[in-house]
């Protein structure tokens, strides 16, 4: 098992703080980096990443595959209709490897597009509607089924 915890942000993640605070908090992405990093468990690593860029998604995922690594990803909008997502995301899952599919809101009490994922069905499991601690939930998942 590799020892860095992918935690992979889709798009427009890089503005929170400023983004419907209502909807997602006032914390940034840095802040959220600084939680994880308090909670990592021993001998792992949180790499953090956000790209609103889906070609770069995908290669990070190949990236967990290739180096065993556990995954916390939020596809953010590509949640709800990037195939390409998740046949990447799948490969992960079907390597053997975790991957937590996270979201601060919950999508399912909200407008009607987020109510699909086509992520779900090849993650690991899933966890919404929690704030960051969707991620720190994830990691505690993570924690506990490695451990
Ligand atoms: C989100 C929910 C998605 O519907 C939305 O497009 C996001 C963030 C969340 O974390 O609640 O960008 O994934």
């Amino acid at each position: 098992m590799g020892s860095s915890i992918l935690v992979l942000n889709g798009p427009n993640l890089g503005r929170l703080g400023s983004r419907e605070p209502d909807v997602y908090g006032s914390g940034t992405l840095e802040d959220l980096r600084a939680e994880l990093e308090r909670e990592a468990p021993p001998g792992h690593r949180i790499d953090l990443r956000q790209t609103n860029d889906e070609a770069e998604l995908i290669g990070w995922l190949y990236e967990a595959v290739d180096t065993a690594s556990p995954v916390i990803l939020n596809p953010a909008a590509f949640t709800h209709y990037s195939y390409a997502l998740r046949d990447a995301a799948a490969l992960v899952t079907k390597a053997g490897l975790i991957l937590v599919e996270v979201h601060i809101s919950n999508p399912h009490a909200r407008e009607e597009f987020r109510h699909t994922s086509v992520i779900s069905a090849v993650a690991t499991g899933v966890i919404a509607g929690f704030g960051f601690d969707s991620y720190l939930l994830a990691l505690d998942a993570i924690n506990r089924l490695l451990g």
